[in-house]
């Protein structure tokens, strides 16, 4: 890994669906260690903007890095540092859970026997050791968020993006995912989520970033950004959307 103290750079990024203009000129630079929400309302481009970030999207114009690595032309190096948790659920139908990992594993070079040695050990931590032999549609839906993060993890990612995590999970939950994103944080993973729960974004996070109809319309510290009244609008807009 490049010796960069910036995990997550956007210059300039502009994302067009046809001609539907998705990202609109957004920059904003994330720093190792950082816990980043990203915060808009549903349509705002935060889906848009992981995927630019991990490799699942092209884009028309811009410069997006991750520890210095370009998404594009340096694109093995750069995805190996991101762990990805996407706000849907994608998962091979003809696998068990367990399986699922291991194969994750084995995609990042990782050897068979650690494979099955950190598969364990993250089933084990999030509860779904019992279920390692079921395919992934024998889970409840909270279950399956669980798997996703799993998934995540299994390669010791530098970098650690989630889309919506908590979303449709129950209070437990909620709270047993909060409290792990807390301690790999600490332990000084980068974490960048998008969320529409206030509540959410001001416990864990320490940078908050704002996006409206593709553009980044405020950043900076969370103390900052919860106190700035300018922004009841979008607040409330996100709250709503929940
Ligand atoms: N594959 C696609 N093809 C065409 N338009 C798309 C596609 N994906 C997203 N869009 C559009 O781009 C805009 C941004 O969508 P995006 O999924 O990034 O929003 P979001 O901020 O993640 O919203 P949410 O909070 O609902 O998840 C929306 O208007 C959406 O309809
Ligand atoms: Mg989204």
């Amino acid at each position: 890994m490049r010796n960069s103290e910036t995990a997550i750079s956007i210059k300039n990024l502009t994302k067009f669906y046809k001609k539907f203009q998705a990202l609109d000129d957004v920059s904003f630079e994330v720093k190792r260690g950082d816990f980043f929400a990203f915060l808009g309302p549903n349509g705002a481009g935060k889906t848009t903007t992981i995927n630019c970030l991990t490799g699942l999207s092209n884009y028309q114009n811009g410069d997006v890095r991750i520890f210095g690595y370009d998404v594009t032309a340096d694109y093995l190096h750069s995805r190996r540092l991101i762990g990805l948790c996407a706000q849907e659920f994608n998962f091979d139908p003809f696998l068990s859970i367990y399986q699922l990992l291991v194969y994750q594993a084995q995609y990042f070079g990782i050897t068979p026997g650690e494979a099955k040695r950190r598969s364990n050990a993250l089933l084990e931590r999030f509860g779904l050791t019992d279920k390692r032999n079921c395919k992934h549609r024998a889970l409840s839906g909270g279950m399956k968020k669980r798997l996703l993060l799993c998934r995540a993890l299994i390669h010791d990612p530098e970098i650690l993006i989630l889309d919506e995590p908590t979303a449709g999970c129950d209070l437990e939950l909620k709270f047993l995912i909060w409290d792990y994103l807390a301690q790999l944080n600490k332990e000084g993973k980068t974490i960048f989520l998008t969320t529409h729960y206030m509540e959410e974004a001001e416990r864990l996070c320490k940078t908050i970033g704002i996006i409206n109809h593709g553009r980044i319309v405020h950043i900076g510290d969370k103390k900052y950004i919860l106190q700035d009244r300018s922004l009841e609008e979008i607040f409330l807009e996100i709250t709503g959307s929940e």
